[in-house]
Order: structure tokens, then C-alpha cells, then sequence
């Protein structure tokens, strides 16, 4: 099932996306005592991040249960302005009471990105008790959209498009030069929910490339959780050639 909402604003945006995180975060804890998300980077989430840090809604999340994944990494340092673990510390992490335990970086400490990609393949099927070949499946993932239809660090002609052995990968960002670690796409599609969040004219295009046309040659299009549901939050400005929406 896929759900369309345009939002006036960013603000208005982060703060429909803080009310389902809180819900779906009550409801996932009442059935299994555990909810289970994978953190998007980029810019778009921050201010959801640190929406959910405040006292808005910091005191409407047993944050005991919570368990936080990414959904990519940038392979640097957590010191660094790029680290999408330090967007999520920095906002959130930092300002919430939750066990240590439960959050579950990928490791960019390790000596390469290969290894890098494996351990937390291997803490990802230790969270979830997984067999040797089954998929995780988390409760949530947060996803972002490039102007170039990228999604976590899935990028257009990509070889991570064709991995459906591992479940995190390294990826080449050829933009920044660096090194990615990335969840793959049949993670992804085997979630309970994924939601895009997207805002800004500069990405007006590639939306209407995504959500209305599914143009297969952008990563973006290709999420479709075979039987969970996906949301796209969308402002106004991102949706700007949505007609009728
Ligand atoms: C990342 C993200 C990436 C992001 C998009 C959109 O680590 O950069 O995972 O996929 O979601 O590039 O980024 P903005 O939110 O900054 O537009």
C-alpha cells in the first residue's frame, strides 16, 4: 500500500513524521516489547530528530524498547559533519535515555569497509535472531531522496542494486569520494514500513519521477515493501508537479 501526503512545510512535514513514529513506536511496543527502526541521514530528518528529542514528544516514547539502525552510513568518522550516526547522537541520541544497547551504528572504526559492512550485517541478524538466510524485519525506515533518485546509498547503475545476498553492502559515493555502507534493497522491501521524507523545489523533478511515473532507473523507485506499507512525506515545494494529489 503506498500513501501520498503533501505537507505544507518542513515543519509541518517533521511533525506528521514525529506522530507516527510515535504511534507505530506505542503500538509495535504493546505486541513485542521492541521497535525496531533504521535511521535515514541527510539533511531532510534532522529537524524530525530532533523533534523527537524534545519535550514536544521526547516523553511520548519508551525509548527502552526503541532500537535504532541506520538505514546508511557515510564511511568517516563519527566526529565528522557527514556521519549520519553524529546527525542522529547530535539531535536525538544525545537527549533521549535510552540503553546503549540499543543503538546499533555501523561501525566506521573497523579497518575497511568491507569488514565494516559484515559486522553490521552480523549485528543485524544477532538483533533480530535471524537464521543464516532469512531477512530482518524492521518496524520502521526512515529514507531521504537524492535529486539523482538515489535512497540510502543506493545510487542510479549502482552494482549494490543487484546484491540480494547481503544485507548491508559498501558503496562507492564517486561524488564525495568516500566509501557508503548501506542497507540493500531486499531490506528495504521487507519492512513493515518505509517512509520517504523529501522537501525542496530541488527535488520537485525527481519526485515526480518517483512517485508518479515509478521510473525504474532511479533506486528510489524500486522500494516497494512486498508487504508492508509505504509513505511519502512530501512539502509542497518537493511537490510541486503532483497534480490532483
Ligand atoms: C544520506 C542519505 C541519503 C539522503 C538523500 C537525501 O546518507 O545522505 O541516506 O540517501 O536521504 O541524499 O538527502 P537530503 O535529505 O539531504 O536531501
Amino acid at each position: 500500500m503506498v500513501e501520498i501526503q503533501v505537507l505544507s512545510d518542513l515543519e509541518v512535514l517533521s511533525l506528521k513524521a514525529a506522530e507516527i513514529f510515535v504511534g507505530l513506536s506505542r503500538r509495535c511496543i504493546a505486541r513485542k516489547k521492541k521497535f525496531m527502526v533504521a535511521a535515514s541521514g541527510g539533511s531532510t530528518p534532522r529537524r524530525l530528530y530532533a523533534l523527537l528529542g524534545s519535550d514536544l514528544y521526547n516523553a511520548q516514547v519508551d525509548w527502552r524498547y526503541i532500537h535504532f539502525f541506520w538505514a546508511d552510513e557515510r564511511f568517516v568518522s563519527f566526529f565528522y559533519a557527514d556521519s549520519n550516526y553524529r546527525l542522529l547522537h547530535d539531535n536525538l541520541l544525545s537527549r533521549i535515555s535510552i540503553p546503549q544497547e540499543n543503538i546499533h551504528p555501523v561501525r566506521t572504526d573497523l579497518p575497511t569497509p568491507q569488514v565494516s559492512a559484515r559486522n553490521y550485517e552480523e549485528d543485524i541478524k544477532k538483533s533480530f535472531g535471524l537464521s543464516e538466510f532469512s531477512l530482518p524485519q524492521f518496524d520502521l525506515i526512515l529514507l531521504g531522496i537524492g535529486e539523482d533518485g538515489h535512497t540510502a546509498s543506493i545510487f542510479p547503475d549502482s552494482e549494490v542494486l543487484r546484491e540480494t545476498e547481503h544485507l548491508a553492502a559498501p558503496v562507492m559515493d564517486m561524488k564525495h569520494m568516500h566509501y557508503r555502507i548501506t542497507l540493500t534493497l531486499p531490506v528495504i522491501n521487507h519492512a513493515e514500513k518505509v517512509i520517504f521524507l523529501v522537501s525542496g523545489k530541488n527535488k520537485a523533478a525527481v519526485v515526480e519521477k518517483v512517485v508518479i511515473e515509478r521510473d525504474r532507473s532511479l533506486p528510489a523507485s524500486l522500494i516497494n515493501p512486498e508487504k508492508g506499507e509505504l509513505i511519502f512525506l512530501i512539502d509542497k515545494e518537493a511537490a510541486l508537479h503532483l497534480k490532483n494529489i
